[in-house]
């Protein structure tokens, strides 16, 4: 078979997971609460089938296996995240030795099979202790963060060599303070930008803290869920739809994160309103001194706006979507599953933006995927014939490599993600992974798209 699409020496071939939703034994090995534990615990009616975390892929226990199921697909690279509630039990103070063993043995499995680690620090799952007291709207929890994060590099640093401080920060933000679909299920816009505002000054204090260590090939980063936002059309009012919808959705990390700054738009737009967060004396300093090395850009979906129908309430509540409608493109690819836009296009438009406006950061899709409900269907003799994963897959890709071809600087693929995993509120209604999980028996069962995609990391193209 001759490769038409090859992609650069050494690319990072792998999948993304996180804690919560793999490693299961949510009350096992000394770990502590988090918010999803305790959010089951009280409103489990708010899960898919009354499914909740306790005990997800099991990846706890079957981490040994499953490293060697990523080996034999050829991943040369996997992203999994530290658990804090597991790490250090309470969010502060004393560290779980039972954890520090877990993790260990994880990092160190995976660098025996040639994997190489890139580890989150923080997947939305907040210490519960840390919310109660607050969560990211108290400058204190910022500081457990910091202390957290100094902890791993301590700890796990002489082998995990690219760090990730938060995976999708804007999420906590949109889910626990505006659109109530995480705890803690305020709806609250101020509070939201507080949020967002504190998460980023978490992030740059840690990017601080590694870079003091000045660990030879070491490098820190972020991943941001980079959702494009195209207007319905070419007419100023869309226009200015599409661009405050960038602001606040992405611009709102991706400018802190990469240019040290936000941009002054945002300050503007959230001053009108009322709506600034509170600051503290030398924040602008530390974003600025504290760029990030290295990017991961999730990408599920495009964003599609117009300008507003009508006026918003002005007695509801304060929302970016006051100044935008979505809009639903005719004759746009979707996953019904999901109700997501399947656009590959976005891919190589964010990959251009970055090269053209982002100073060409070095990055990587650290997500994307699709999920699919029922995949039982396409069970053949024993395996699950996922063609259009495949073809999901494959069709970024191309996008992907044109980007690189272009000039940008996107050193890998991870797909979300490698067994079928508990997905949030969703718990397991879509299924994403390269193998799929019997979420009685927990057995591992390889889907076509592993093979496929063994292949094509084994040839480094397709
Ligand atoms: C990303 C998250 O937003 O999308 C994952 O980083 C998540 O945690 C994935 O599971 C897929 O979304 P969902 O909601 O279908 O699980």
């Amino acid at each position: 078979m001759s490769i038409q699409k090859k992609f650069p020496e050494g690319f990072w071939w792998g999948s993304a997971a996180s804690a919560t939703q793999m490693e299961g034994a949510a009350s096992e090995g000394g770990k502590g609460l988090n918010i999803w534990d305790h959010w089951y615990a009280t409103e489990p009616n708010r899960f898919f089938e009354g499914v909740g975390p306790e005990s997800t892929s099991d990846f706890y226990h079957k981490y040994k296996q499953d490293i060697k199921l990523m080996k034999e697909i050829g991943h040369n690279s996997f992203r999994p995240s530290i658990s804090w509630s597991r790490l250090i039990p309470g969010g502060t103070g004393e560290v779980n030795q039972e954890a520090v063993d877990f993790y260990n043995n994880v990092f160190d499995e995976m660098i025996a099979n040639d994997i190489e680690p890139f580890v989150n620090l923080f997947h939305f799952d907040m210490p519960l202790e840390l919310q109660n007291a607050g969560g990211w709207e108290n400058r204190d929890v910022v500081d457990a963060y910091v202390e957290y994060a100094s902890k791993c590099f301590e700890l796990f640093g002489d082998r995990v060599k690219k760090w990730f401080t938060f995976n999708e920060p804007i999420v906590p933000v949109e889910g626990g303070y505006l659109y109530d679909f995480h705890y803690p299920n305020v709806v609250d816009a101020k509070r939201a930008f507080q949020v967002a505002y504190n998460t980023m000054i978490a992030h740059a204090k840690a990017v601080e803290e590694y870079h003091k260590l000045n660990i030879k090939d070491g490098k820190i980063g972020i991943i941001l869920n980079l959702t494009p936002s195209y207007p319905r059309s070419q007419n100023p009012a869309d226009l200015k739809a599409s661009n405050i919808c960038d602001l606040f959705f992405n611009r709102s990390f991706l400018d802190p994160a990469v240019l040290g700054e936000y941009p002054q738009e945002l300050i503007e737009l959230l001053r009108e309103h009322g709506q600034l967060p509170e600051t503290k004396d030398g924040d602008k300093e530390l974003l600025k001194n504290n760029k990030v090395d290295l990017l991961g850009v999730n990408y599920y979906q495009p964003r599609r706006v117009k300008a507003k129908e009508n006026l918003p309430n002005p007695y509801s509540p304060f929302m970016p979507d006051w100044f935008f409608d979505n809009y639903e493109m005719p004759g746009r690819k979707m996953n019904p599953y999901r109700g997501w836009e399947i656009y590959e296009k976005g891919i190589y438009d964010i990959m251009i933006n970055l090269k053209e406006n982002y100073g060409n950061i070095e990055s990587f899709i650290s997500e994307n995927g699709m999920g699919v409900q029922n995949e039982g269907r396409f069970l053949k003799d024993g395996r699950i014939e996922d063609d259009y994963r495949i073809e999901f897959i494959q069709d970024h890709l191309e996008w992907l490599h044109k980007a690189i071809e272009e000039g940008c600087n996107a050193k890998g693929y991870h797909l979300w993600t490698f067994l079928d995993n508990w997905s949030w509120m969703n718990a397991y209604k879509n299924r994403y992974g390269f193998f799929s999980v019997d979420i009685e028996t927990k057995e591992r069962t390889a889907k076509k798209s592993a093979s496929w995609f063994a292949e094509v990391s084994r040839n480094n193209g397709f």
